[in-house]
């Protein structure tokens, strides 16, 4: 399978790492389009082969070609890569927000696949949402899948319309659980720790209680129920975010603020 990947900043290098290191495609069969000359070179790091532009491509006959510029760039990025369609090439975009039609109309009509992927791809601990076009080959699909799994867990999307609440929920999510570090760190240190301790209390609770959610048959809330005793500190803190449903209620105003702006994206 030759495969061409198309902008390898902060997310492309993190799945580029991740197929590498699980041995799925072969260095020689990637080539790595990237105007950057240090995000190049740090890809070339990687044993694949480098380009500037799309000038190599179509002699390089890929089978897929993955699209990781940003959603604002992408009119002007695909242009290039038009062309492939006619020789059978299928493309995975995991630009936040656009639809497999606009992607459509921009590639002459190709077989389109979307991934929605998430920073924790970066060690293999990703969310890889995946959804594809019906007239995506059933072995191309399969292919994807395998290559996403390399860097986390694929999730398949069966309505295109859902990527844009599978944005707002896993693509932004880390980002607010380490506002919820940072939130944790401040407030202990206003509870009189130092910074330093507080940084180490903040951070390993939030990876012990995600482990404990993750390994446990128990759901979150039951978890909760069970470290929470009847007017104990836990339930002091609880009845602050709990109640009139605070947090729920900011969280999903958070994440209607991200879906939102996924549709404007798309636009
Ligand atoms: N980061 C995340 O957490 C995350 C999560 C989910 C989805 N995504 C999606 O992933 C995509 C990439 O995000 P990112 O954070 O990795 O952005 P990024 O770090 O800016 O990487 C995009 C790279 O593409 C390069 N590029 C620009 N024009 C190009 C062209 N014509 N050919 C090849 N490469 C080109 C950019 O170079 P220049 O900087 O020189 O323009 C940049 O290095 C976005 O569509 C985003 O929606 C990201």
């Amino acid at each position: 399978m030759r495969l061409v990947l198309v902008g390898c900043g902060n997310m492309g290098h993190a799945m580029l790492k991740g197929w590498l290191a699980a041995g799925i495609v072969a260095p020689a069969d990637i080539l790595v389009v990237e105007p950057g000359e240090a995000l190049r070179e740090r890809a070339a790091d990687l044993g694949v082969a480098t380009a500037a532009d799309a000038a190599p491509v179509a002699a390089f006959e890929p089978q897929l070609v993955v699209l990781a510029v940003k959603p604002q760039l992408m009119r002007d990025v695909t242009a290039a890569y038009r062309p492939l369609t006619a020789t059978g090439s299928v493309f995975l975009s995991i630009a936040a927000g656009i639809s497999s039609d606009a992607l459509k109309d921009m590639l002459d009509g190709a077989p389109i696949l979307r991934c929605m992927p998430n920073t924790p791809a970066a060690i293999g601990k990703g969310l890889m949402a995946l959804y594809a076009t019906g007239d995506v080959p059933v072995p191309m699909r399969d292919f994807v899948e395998q290559l996403l799994a390399a860097n986390g867990v694929v999730v398949p999307i069966a309505d295109e319309e859902q990527m844009h609440a599978v944005t707002a929920l896993s693509g932004s999510g880390p980002a607010y659980l380490f506002h919820f570090i940072e939130a944790l760190t401040a407030a202990g240190e206003k509870a009189g720790l130092p910074a330093d301790a507080a940084a180490t209390l903040a951070r390993q609770t939030v990876y012990g209680a995600a482990c404990l959610a993750f390994d446990s048959d128990e759901t979150p809330g039951r978890l909760r129920e069970q470290v929470t005793s009847p007017n104990g500190t836990t339930a002091a803190a609880l009845s602050v975010l709990m109640g009139e449903d605070r947090l729920t209620r900011l969280v999903t105003e958070a994440v209607e603020a991200a879906r939102r702006r996924s549709v404007e994206l798309g636009n």
